[in-house]
């Protein structure tokens, strides 16, 4: 066993489409990250299919969990804890990997930790520097829009969050319907490098005040200009739409983010989660955030998508708070944060 503040956690990723393992020390040392893609699989669909992705999961966890052990140049015995994304996500897929933490755990007789998904990717940043408090972070993912404010390690108070679909979920949309490949953010960000912000669409602020978020009226106001362009035979200008659809997103998170940053008197913001990839979202942050004394934080590509290091991150503050889970531990699609 490792002394007191460098425990090693094996982390367990299956949330969605990737099958990841990473072993973390102390909460803040990665000491090896393992993330098999199935987006290849899926892109042939069109975006994630359920079954399809715990089929998969089931076929890569054996492999994935020894090679990142491997890689971390352990065995499974000195390994403190082993901690694993208990939900939100895809049932099929978290069950692949509750199941083998807890057959893991009870086999060599170690704790085991049921990690929130959205709190994995906060944690994602605290591998790269230590958090200051208190903190907000915008958590932008393919199934999550949320603000959340933190005053001490563990504590999430959500403040605001999508009322319909999550950016990242716009983003692959709005892609789909440019006959782009899934997921489709990335296909997006980098056509927005390239066009203009011709369309002017909406941006919603929703009332006076609030943090919450909406880009359903966004996405339908992109598909309608489409529908519109193609009925009068009029040629869709891809990179265009792809700038103006990209400029309304990232106005709203950047303006949302900075008045909450300001509202609560953070000393950092950190963004996080799928979208934090995008280019301009985090250069319009770097901007907004510059002249103020607000630290920003924002993760290494790497560790932006679905990993497990963010989860061993995680479940390092769990472990020193003792917060073990039993081995009725089961996969909660619906869990929340706070
Ligand atoms: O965090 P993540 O890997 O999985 C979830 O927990 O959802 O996020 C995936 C989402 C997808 O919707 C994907 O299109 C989006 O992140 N994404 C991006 C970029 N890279 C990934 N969105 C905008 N710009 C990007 N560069
Ligand atoms: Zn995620």
């Amino acid at each position: 066993m490792s002394s007191e503040q460098n425990e090693i956690i094996l982390a367990i990723e299956t949330s969605c489409d990737e099958t990841a393992a990473a072993v973390v020390k102390g909460g803040k040392k990665l000491l090896s990250n393992v993330v098999a893609t199935q987006m290849d699989i899926h892109k042939k669909f069109g975006g994630v299919v359920p079954e399809v992705a715990s089929r998969h999961h089931i076929e890569q966890i054996t492999m994935v969990i020894e090679q990142a052990l491997d890689e971390a140049g352990m065995t499974i015995n000195e390994v403190d804890a082993v901690a694993v994304t208990e939900g939100p996500g895809l049932v099929g897929a978290l069950l692949v990997g509750v199941n083998a933490a807890k057959a893991l755990a009870y086999a060599h007789h170690k704790p085991v930790i049921g990690v929130h998904h959205i709190a994995g990717h906060i944690y994602a940043n605290r591998l790269e520097k230590d958090f200051e408090f208190p903190l907000m972070s915008l958590v932008v993912s393919g199934g999550h829009t949320e603000l959340i404010y933190m005053e001490q390690h563990g504590e999430y108070e959500v403040i605001g969050e999508t009322r319909d679909d999550a950016a990242g979920e716009a983003y692959d949309k709005v892609a789909k319907a440019l006959g782009l490949p899934y997921p489709g953010g990335p296909e997006i960000d980098r056509l927005a490098q390239i066009g203009k912000d011709t369309y002017q669409f909406p941006r919603s602020y929703l009332e006076e005040g609030s943090y919450d978020f909406s880009f359903s009226g966004l996405k339908t106001a992109v598909i309608n200009k489409l529908h519109h362009l193609k009925q009068k035979g009029a040629e869709v200008d891809t990179e265009n739409i792809a700038t103006s659809f990209q400029a309304s997103v990232i106005d709203v998170l950047v303006d949302k983010t900075y008045q909450a940053a300001i509202d609560y008197g953070v000393k950092q913001l950190i963004i996080a989660g799928g979208v934090s990839a995008n280019r301009t979202l985090r250069d319009r942050m770097s901007e907004r955030f510059k002249d103020t004394n607000i630290d920003l934080m924002i993760p290494p590509l790497y560790l932006c998508t679905d990993n497990a290091a963010m989860i061993g991150a995680a479940a390092s503050v769990e472990y020193h708070k003792q917060n073990f889970a039993s081995l009725n531990l089961n996969a909660n699609p619906g869990l929340t944060i706070e």
